[in-house]
Parts: structure tokens; sequence; C-alpha cells
């Protein structure tokens, strides 16, 4: 993928989820386009590790997201460590396929609401002077699952589909102070995050597959692309939608 340079020159891009997979990649493609990146994640040593791979222009933040006071804090820190956040990622995400009679579920329900949707509001009630005062911009991880449901999933499928109407609903509310929210909506992505899922059903992996028109599963550049674009003035007349990369999953 050619990044455009510059694009995002100035810019200060805080990202959750930032050490493994979709924020990985984005983090790399954000800092080509200029960004100075914040690279957040639970997970320091993959922070770390991000940061070292992009160099100077990054920064790592071990913070988990479900946490609002570390959210705050970490808020702070970036502001003074690299400058007022214009453009946040909200990205980490989990999930658990064990089905609503598996006795995980209230775990897998509680803990699966507090990264993919409690986060989410963490972490822009923190940076929301931040991105009100640089007039920035917000992107949202959803997932083709913010519109459909797939096998085992009532918890990922109700923690996307609040992802959906919370960009909606910060859109408007953020549009007059001249900050845009959107979110995208990724298909089936090589990471870390489905790894185990893809060894153990492999024949979930194949009916997926066959459901993607594209006819190939997608690669963590293939979301950073619309990020990019979201978060750019590209797309300075956008705000509250979210934008499918998956291939044409939705399509059929
Ligand atoms: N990979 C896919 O097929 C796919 C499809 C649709 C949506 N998504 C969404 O994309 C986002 C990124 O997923 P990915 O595929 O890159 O997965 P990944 O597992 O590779 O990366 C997720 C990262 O989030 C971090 N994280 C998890 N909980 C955290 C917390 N509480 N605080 C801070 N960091 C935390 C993890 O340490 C990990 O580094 C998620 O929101 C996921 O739901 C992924």
């Amino acid at each position: 993928m050619i990044v455009p340079k510059g694009l995002l020159d100035g810019h200060v891009a805080v990202i959750t989820g930032g050490g493994s997979g979709i924020g990985r990649g984005t983090a790399h493609v954000l800092a080509e386009a200029g960004a100075r990146v914040a690279v957040v994640d639970m997970d320091g040593a993959k922070a770390e590790a991000v940061a070292g791979e992009i160099g100077p222009a990054a920064r790592a933040y071990p913070v988990d997201v479900t946490d609002a006071d570390a959210c705050q804090a970490l808020a702070g820190r970036v502001h003074i460590e690299i400058g007022p956040a214009s453009i946040l990622f909200n990205n980490a995400g989990i999930v658990r396929r064990a089905g609503l009679s598996s006795n995980t579920a209230r775990q897998d329900w509680e803990d699966t609401i507090a990264v993919n949707v409690n986060a989410l509001f963490y972490m822009t009630h923190a940076f929301l002077e931040q991105l009100k005062a640089t007039k920035g911009r917000i992107v949202n991880t959803g997932s083709i699952q913010s519109h459909v449901h797939t096998p085992n999933s009532v918890v990922y499928t109700t923690s996307k589909g609040a992802v959906k109407n919370f960009t909606v609903g910060l859109a408007a509310e953020l549009g007059p102070f001249g900050v845009r929210v959107n979110a995208v909506a990724p298909g089936l992505i090589f990471t870390p995050i489905n790894e185990e899922g893809i060894q153990k059903k492999p024949e979930a992996l194949e009916r997926m597959m066959r459901h993607i028109p594209m006819g190939r599963h997608g690669t963590p550049e293939d979301i950073a692309g619309p990020v990019l674009f979201l978060v750019s003035d590209l797309a300075r007349y956008v705000t509250g939608v979210t934008i499918a990369a998956d291939g044409g999953y939705l399509t059929v």
C-alpha cells in the first residue's frame, strides 16, 4: 500500500490495541503518513515492540483501557509527552465464542462489554477536551458483527452493535465542535485475535471464506487504509458512518 506522505503531518494519534494486529498495522500507516503515535496496549511489551519498529515518531503506553482512571492518566501523559491528541483510534477489543450455555458465559459477557464498549467511553471521555481543542477525529473499530451475527457470539455481536450506535450518537454530539466520529467494520482479518478459533474450528474458517466474494481474508493493512482515510482531511465531511472493509462479506 502506498501511504501519502505528509497527509497527517502535525497530528497526534492515540491507538488502543496498538500492540498487535489491526492496531499495530494502523500505527505503522498513520506514522508513515506523518502522525506522531501513542501506541496503547495492556500488553506493555507488545506496545514497546511496535513503538520500537516505528521509531522516534511513536511512544508506548502500557494501559488497560477498561480502567477509567488509567485512561484519564493516559490522556494527561500523552498531552505532556507528545502533544494534544487529534486522532483517537478506539480499536482494542476481545472476542469470546463460548456460547450462552457455557459456564463462562457471564464472565465472557462482562469482559467483552468492558473492553469492546465501556473502554470506548472511558477513552473518549478522557481525551474529549484535547479532541475538541484540536478539532479531532475519532475512529472506533466495529465489525461485520456491528450488522450481522456469526455463531456463538451473542456478546460480541451486541458489543459491536453498540460500537456502531456509539459512533452515530457521538458524531451528532461532537459535530458542533468540529470533531468527526466514524467507525470501521472489519471482516475476517488474520490477526492473533482469531488464531486460536481458526486452529480449533477450521470448518468455521471455511464457512467464512465461502462468504467472502473477494475470496480472501483481510490483513491489518486492509483496515489501516480506511482508517487513514477517515482520520484525514480527505474525509472532512464524513461523520457518523461505519465503513465495512470485509471483501464484500456483508453483500451476500
Ligand atoms: N481480526 C478480525 O478478524 C477482526 C474482525 C472484526 C473486528 N475486529 C476488531 O478489531 C480490533 C482489533 O483486533 P485485532 O484483530 O487486531 O486483534 P489482536 O488480538 O491482534 O489485537 C488486539 C489488541 O488489543 C489489546 N487489548 C485487549 N484488551 C485490552 C485492554 N483492556 N486494554 C488495552 N489493550 C487491550 C491486546 O493486548 C491486543 O494487543 C478489535 O476491536 C476486534 O474486535 C477484528
